[in-house]
């Protein structure tokens, strides 16, 4: 079976809770149900996952060149610094999109660069909770073969 990993980085366990006006009232629990009923109606199955360390979220970027058919992250605050985690993005031979909940490129000067995005299939952003389920449902095509 297709197997998407999706991969989040720091701070985003406080969803609902965190800036709600910015990032939604969606918890990550929810995102995370969302993700596996469109994965699930692809034929698919989603590996959830979540971490404030960025070692572990490169030994899963590892983990998924062996384990994963694409890959969705969110790197969050990583995604503006973390060369670390674009190498291990790159490093990936399998389909990768990048999600963010909010509009990285409407916001402050210092969000607006994302050092991922260069070494990303495909970027969906500004759609809140909704774009983890885009996210998923183009990952599971690019897997297939079909993007
Ligand atoms: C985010 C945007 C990042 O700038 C921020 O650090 C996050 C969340 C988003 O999903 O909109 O933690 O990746």
């Amino acid at each position: 079976m297709t197997k998407i990993f999706v991969i989040n980085g720091p701070n985003l366990n406080l969803l609902g809770d965190r800036e709600p006006e910015v990032y939604g009232t969606t918890t990550l629990k929810e995102i995370e149900q969302l993700c596996r009923d469109v994965a699930r109606e692809a034929g698919a199955e989603v590996d959830f996952r979540q971490t404030n360390d960025e070692g572990t979220f490169i030994d899963w970027l590892h983990e998924a060149r062996q384990s994963a058919d694409a890959v969705v992250l969110n790197p969050a605050a990583f995604t503006h610094h973390s060369y670390a985690v674009a190498e291990a993005v790159s490093a990936l031979d399998v389909p990768v999109v990048e999600v963010h909940l909010s509009n990285i490129y409407s916001r402050e000067e210092w969000r607006r660069r994302s050092v991922v995005s260069p070494v990303a299939t495909a970027v969906v952003a500004g759609l809140g909770a909704r774009g983890y389920t885009v996210a998923v449902a183009a990952a599971c095509e690019l897997a297939e073969g079909k993007g």
